[in-house]
This record gives C-alpha cells, structure tokens and sequence, in this order.
C-alpha cells in the first residue's frame, strides 16, 4: 500500500484530481470505477474545475460506480445515480451513456447484479477505482463479516451506516437499508485503486485497515492484498497510525524516485 499523508481535505481532493488526470493522459479511454459519498464531493469539484480549464477529458471515458440504494430509482435526488449526475456528469463531458451505476430499481436486482459484474467484464475491467471508507472499515457498501472474495450483490446496511447516512434524508423520508454494491472481490480486481478519507471520524477505520490484520471485519483491510493501492489521508485520518513518519518517508523517497526518472534524457 502506497500511504500518502497530507494537510487537509483539500490537499486530499487535489492529489485525488491529479491521478484522475495523469489515468486519462496515459489512457483517455478508461475505465473509472467512482464512488459517492461527502468525500468525492471536493474531489469531483476539482476535476470539473479541471475540465472547465481543459486540463482533463472524459469524451472516451466509461464509469462504474460501486453502489447504490436498493428500492430507489435513479431519479430520486437520494439516489447514488442522482447524487453522480449532480456532483459531476452534469458538469463533464463524460458520455452519460457510457456511465454505470447499479439498478437499485431492476425488477429482478440479482440479475441486475450479474449484469453488473458482465457489464465491467465486457468493459475491459476498471484501470482506476476511486474508494471511501465507512467507520466501521467498510469499501462500497461491503459492510463488516462481508467475504473478502464477494462479487457484486445485495447487501444489508448495518445500523451503524444507516445511521452514518441518515444526514441525507429528512426526518420523515424512506431511507434504505439494501443495497446493491461491489463486491470485494470485483474491487480487487481493479488495476489501480486510490481510498481517500478525510477527518478524524476515519482514523480508527484507517488504522485497522492499514495496520491491522487482513480481516473481514475491517473490508477495507482486503487492500493490503492490491499491489497498486493508494491510500490518500489528511493529518487527522491519520492520527492513530503507529507508523506514519515511515509513511512520509517512503513517500518523500517517491518523489524524488519520481524526480529523477522525470529528469533522466528521453
Ligand atoms: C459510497 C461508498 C461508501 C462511502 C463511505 C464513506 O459510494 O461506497 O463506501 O465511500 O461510506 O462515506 P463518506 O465519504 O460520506 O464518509
């Protein structure tokens, strides 16, 4: 795991936008696996800002989102396919039919489910999966005791989510407690993937899954099994972290890795 330890929530965001940008150079048409969530929100910002400056194109680009609500459909402004279209389809110029977020509305969702999983297949796979992580560890909505081989399905949200998620529904409004998400399994298999967490509500969750065994307990602990993961934290996520001037370290010696190869004659 490639742990990047930065200021803040913006710094975070920045770093985030800037690998989006060097995927789509290397590879204009990737395929990007996104997430929502309060995290992306910043990130999304700036790469519409970076679009808006013609620094970044998602004209061949395709997407797959990790997850979404079971029971709403995609027009419901809670819905993750809302939340995508508002936070940054809208503002890019990403085909919209080339983006994918799972039916949570399908008349038959565990068929909706394979489809899903044979939809990314057929994409050629995802180059750059983008995560958040919940505070009791979890990637997508792979919640707790989640098989660290799982692929994509329905999955129960534990009380603790519902709770987490609850600030995005008004007091009387219907809120899910199925979803369909990812698997672990399917995340693994991604070529590339970047975590980011922000705020001292993450540290414990950033500590087990770095630091802590491989567990289901902790599904976000199943990165430590990716051998291109990036992990990019603020200060504050990064508070109980037992070894985190080694973290700055190794990544001070990337840089300068990175420096010289950028300096050596073409
Ligand atoms: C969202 C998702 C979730 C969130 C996680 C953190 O698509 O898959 O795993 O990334 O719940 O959410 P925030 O960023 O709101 O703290």
């Amino acid at each position: 795991m490639q742990v990047v330890i930065l200021k803040d929530a913006l710094e975070v965001a920045n770093y985030g936008a800037k690998l989006f940008c060097q995927q789509l150079q290397i590879k204009p048409n990737s395929v990007l696996g996104l997430a929502t969530g309060s995290t992306p929100v910043a990130l999304y910002k700036e790469i519409t800002s970076l679009y808006k400056q013609q620094k970044i194109s998602f004209a061949q680009a395709s997407s797959f989102n990790l997850d979404e609500y079971l029971g709403l459909s995609g027009d419901h402004p809670q819905s993750y396919r809302y939340f995508m279209n508002e936070q940054l389809f809208d503002h890019i110029d990403i085909n919209k039919s080339h983006t994918h977020v799972p039916n949570g509305n399908a008349i038959n969702p565990i068929a909706a489910c394979q489809d899903y999983e044979l939809a990314i297949r057929q994409a050629g796979g995802i180059d750059l999966q983008l995560l958040g992580i919940g505070r009791n560890g979890h990637i997508g909505f792979n919640e707790p005791s989640s098989s660290l081989s799982s692929r994509t399905r329905i999955k129960t949200l534990t009380q603790a989510t519902i709770d987490d998620n609850a600030r995005f529904f008004a007091d009387d409004e219907y809120q899910p407690e199925l979803s369909i998400t990812m698997g672990i399994g399917t995340i693994l298999e991604s070529r590339k993937v970047m975590l980011l967490a922000t705020g001292a509500a993450k540290a414990e969750a950033i500590k087990n899954m770095i630091e802590g065994p491989l567990s289901a307990s902790c599904p976000a602990s199943a990165l430590q099994l990716h051998n291109d993961a990036v992990i990019v934290i603020d200060e504050q996520a990064a508070t109980l972290l037992e070894h985190q001037q080694f973290y700055k370290q190794i990544e001070a010696q990337n840089q300068k890795l990175q420096q010289k190869l950028a300096d050596l004659p073409r």
